[in-house]
């Protein structure tokens, strides 16, 4: 037996967990997950839409990055209602992003680079065309029990309505008539998304088959769509009808709005967590075969008790990376220090201690982190990602402090702006304008592709911020993201303990230590210039010294500064070491 092989051996022997931490980690836990959307990251073939040999193009720059591993949005073939979450095959790649053979290159080509390649699992629906769905408009059983359907209700007019007040993400009922059944479908998504009925075993069966369909072409693992929408309460419980869910307490009088209810019976149901565990289950047959673990990160917005049940109970596993979205939904650019701290502290208070953490600021769905919390502090934040215990996740263009694209509401196409129908406030909901192409060079459409029109327009600014021009100069955030990455690597920040402290409502700090290794990392939220004392933390004293800083510091790399009176300036971060 080879050398390399005895480690996963004895990993599976003693279940991994009787090393102390710091003797092996397993990749997933040092790695930093880089979130690929691929209609917007590199367009090979001119037709203004990003592909996978645009992404496979782009992997030199990527392990410049020093990322381990990239997510990529989905790539299934797809009638794009929602941009990718609407799949009609589970099982081929979408044509507008190539073939399965490019696909096939890309996992090759990445491993080169010693870059593993993560999908998007999109358990919770389909599109109406895939052939499941049409399949059960024609009436065949087995894949009419695919999806939810109910009568609906009879009126006092008699006109045909909704079984109940549930509402779809994207506004409106989730309900939709079929004439051809007679029935609606529930869609908790866009009409085009019919939901699956997790009730039905064929539904669970065909999943698995899914993930061991895409493990088997060489992926190390899923981010798993909209989990906590999988089961919808049992409507046997109600009487054989599904109950209205409750107005939410606080919401915005706003109806038609998904946030007008409370979710109880359609999401967080009890039955979702045993079913990413019988997931969990799935890769670890693969793991079982050739030693390499492969991981599973849950999307969910919840709460903090709720998002942590997908970890696993006791000796049940789960996913390894129920996403932490606390940097996004708890904190932003008015936060002070004070909030920044609960914010980090709630994911690393409620973890199960044998656990990581993990830090997300952005994604597809939200505003980009350099919109929300101000371009003076990217530096900032990606400090805070990167060097936090834990796994770091950055969404495409965060290295390089990307910002939302103005995007006209002609040009407007995501399915969440477009649905509100209003001209004007349709930008509060639209996720348009954090998925506008990535800013390669000055070129034309910003070097992301050679076509006259793009499938969202490239965001202004691009002639400037761009990762050419980052990558030219000698201070940049893509040069201070490289630093952090490669800081990163060191014991301090692989094995080290953590300790933060809001040194005053503006300034938040963190110690990470490792034997006699300290580090201390300080992020100035505000433009308030101040004075911090990091003697406040145990085992800081005499002199510290600047390792990294972000882009606008007055700080030179090197220079020293007494523990008791660091000067720190608007907007200010900085990593220093205890001298
Ligand atoms: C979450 C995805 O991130 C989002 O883009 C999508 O619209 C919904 N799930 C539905 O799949
Ligand atoms: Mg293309």
């Amino acid at each position: 037996m080879k050398a390399t092989c005895i480690l996963p051996l004895l990993l599976l022997l003693t279940g991994g967990s009787t090393k102390p931490k710091e003797d092996i980690l397993e990749w997933w836990e040092e790695t930093i997950v880089y979130q690929i959307y691929p209609r917007s990251f590199k367009d090979s073939d001119g037709d203004g839409i990003g592909d996978l040999n645009g992404i496979t193009s782009k992997l030199n720059y990527i392990h410049e990055l020093g990322v381990g591993a990239i997510w990529l949005s989905p790539i299934f073939q797809s009638p794009m209602y929602d941009f990718g979450y609407d799949i009609s095959d589970f099982y081929a790649i979408h044509d507008e992003y190539g073939t399965m053979e490019d696909f096939v290159t890309l996992v090759n080509k990445a491993n080169e680079f010693g870059i593993k390649v993560i999908l998007d699992l999109v358990p919770n629906h389909t599109s109406n065309e895939s052939m499941w769905f049409q399949e059960a408009l024609k009436g065949n059983e087995k894949y009419y029990n695919y999806f939810v359907w109910d009568d609906g209700i009879i009126d006092e007019n008699g006109n045909r309505q909704p079984p109940n007040n549930w509402l779809s993400h994207f506004r409106g009922s989730a309900w939709e008539y079929r004439e051809e059944v007679g029935q609606y479908y529930l869609h908790q998504f866009v009409i085009g998304q019919p939901d699956l009925n997790y009730r039905n075993p064929d539904v669970v069966d065909e999943m698995k088959n899914v993930i061991r369909f895409w493990l088997n072409k060489g992926i190390a693992g899923f981010r798993i769509d909209a989990v906590n929408c999988l089961f919808e309460v049992d409507k046997q419980l109600f009487g054989g009808v599904y109950p209205d869910e409750p107005i939410a307490i606080g919401n915005d009088g706003d109806p038609g709005s998904h946030s007008y209810l409370d979710h109880i019976y359609t999401k967080d149901q009890n039955e979702t967590y045993y079913m990413v565990y019988q997931w969990r289950d799935v890769i670890e047959e693969f793991r079982a075969d050739d030693g390499m673990p492969r991981l599973l990160m849950s999307e969910v917005y919840a709460s903090i008790q709720d998002v942590v049940r997908y970890f696993g109970e006791g000796e049940i596993k789960g996913v390894q990376m129920p996403f932490n979205f606390d940097l996004i939904t708890d904190v932003d650019d008015s936060s002070s220090a004070n909030d920044i701290k609960r914010a980090i502290d709630k994911f690393m208070t409620y973890k199960p201690i044998d656990q990581n953490a993990n830090w997300v600021v952005g994604n597809h769905d939200q505003s980009r982190m350099a919109t929300r919390y101000g371009s003076s502090l990217v530096d900032g934040i990606n400090m805070i990602v990167l060097l936090l215990p834990g796994i770091g996740v950055t969404y495409m263009g965060e290295e390089l402090g990307m910002v939302d694209g103005y995007v006209s509401w002609e040009d407007t196409v995501d399915p969440a702006g477009c649905n509100t129908n209003d001209p004007i406030n349709y930008v509060k909901t639209s996720r348009d304008p954090a998925r506008t192409p990535f800013q390669w060079s000055a070129e034309k459409n910003a070097g992301f592709s050679t076509a006259d029109k793009t499938w969202l327009p490239v965001a202004t600014g691009y002639d400037t911020l761009n990762a050419e021009s980052q990558n030219n100069s000698r201070i940049s955030h893509l040069k201070v993201y490289q630093a952090l990455n490669e800081l990163r690597k060191s014991k301090v920040f692989r094995h080290g303990r953590y300790e933060s402290l809001a040194l005053n409502n503006d300034v938040f700090a963190f110690r990470r230590w490792y034997k006699s290794h300290i580090y201390v990392v300080i992020v100035n939220m505000r433009q308030t210039e101040h004075t911090v004392d990091l003697t406040y933390f145990e085992n800081v004293s005499g002199n510290l010294k600047v390792a990294i800083v972000n882009i606008q510091s007055d700080k030179v790399i090197g220079q020293k500064f007494k523990a008791t009176s660091v000067p720190v300036s608007a907007y200010e971060s900085m990593v220093l070491k205890v001298d």
